[in-house]
């Protein structure tokens, strides 16, 4: 089971939407996903069509009571896509924990369960925006790390404080952390800016820096109100083109499928299958 935490201290830069569409666009690839939301704006407990009310429980039940995770997980309308809502409550989270010793590794705790490494192949986290206790629990729980970016001026400036955090995450509670990728959001191709700042995300993060650029496209933004990922919502789209691009190309990163070789003629793929 593979956890990845979808993180950047910014706001709105596209963490909820990448968190919701790399895990409906890994089900395609028949991988069962469980999508965890850190966020007490509870976007996307919205974006699966789940209403965060008070009769559900939620994260801040396993955060502060030590609920049973197993018991907060509920279906979407996805078949191998599940969720763990929020609410405003995990708001109270960050101090309600302030003075609990271990109060980071809560997270990682609750996933050390052998039922749930049976059950899913993935569980991704959807962070605030902002770098407290359930960022900390996210890093501290996860093998991967997506940072979604906005390619505008500025959107760099806070990018040293979470690189910063994710180190000493690694060299304190979680050395085997690693970041996957950079993924720019929101882009717009008309603008010469894009392209400038591209360029400048990539000589900070180089290979980091994914070739996948998730397009401005108004489907993307519509479908949180449909409670549907964009496959769901809109699938000859280019948010939907751009998301299944980028989860070939997050798979790859993190080794869990080939690179496609460009020139492999159909015989080459043949013999190959043969061999
Ligand atoms: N590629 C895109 N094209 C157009 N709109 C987008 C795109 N990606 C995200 N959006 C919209 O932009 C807004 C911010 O995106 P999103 O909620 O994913 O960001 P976030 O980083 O999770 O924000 P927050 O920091 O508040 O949690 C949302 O309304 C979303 O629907
Ligand atoms: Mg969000």
């Amino acid at each position: 089971m593979k956890r990845i935490a979808v993180i950047n201290q910014k706001g709105g830069v596209g963490k909820t939407t990448t968190t919701v569409n790399l895990g409906a666009a890994l089900t395609h690839h028949g991988q069962r996903v469980l999508l965890l939301d850190l966020d007490p704006q509870a976007n996307m407990t919205v974006h699966v069509d789940k209403r965060p009310d008070l009769e559900s429980d939620t994260l801040t039940n396993l955060l502060i009571d030590n609920a049973p995770l197993d018991a907060l997980i509920q279906p979407t309308s996805l078949e191998n896509l599940f969720v763990v809502p929020s609410d405003t409550s995990l708001a109270g989270v960050e101090q309600v924990l302030a003075n609990r010793i271990g109060r980071e590794t809560i997270l990682r705790q609750a996933l050390d369960d052998a039922r749930l490494a049976e059950r899913f192949d993935f569980v991704m986290f959807d962070c605030p925006p902002s770098l407290g206790v359930l960022s900390a629990n996210a890093l501290v729980a996860a093998d991967y790390v997506v940072i979604p970016m906005q390619a505008e001026y500025l959107s760099l400036q806070g990018m040293a404080k979470l690189l910063e955090v994710i180190d000493l995450v690694q060299r304190q509670l979680n050395p085997g952390l690693q970041i996957a990728c950079v993924l720019p959001c929101m882009l717009d191709s008309r603008t010469n800016l894009s392209a400038e700042v591209l360029h400048e995300i990539e000589s900070h993060f180089g290979a980091l820096l994914t070739k996948t650029r998730i397009r401005n496209n108004v489907k993307l933004a519509e479908a949180p109100s449909f409670g549907r990922s964009i496959f769901e919502h809109a699938p000859d789209s280019n948010g939907a083109r751009d998301y299944a691009a980028f989860a070939l190309e997050f798979l790859e990163k993190i080794g869990e499928r080939q690179a496609e070789t460009p020139n492999e003629t159909p015989a080459d793929a043949e013999a190959e299958a043969d061999a």
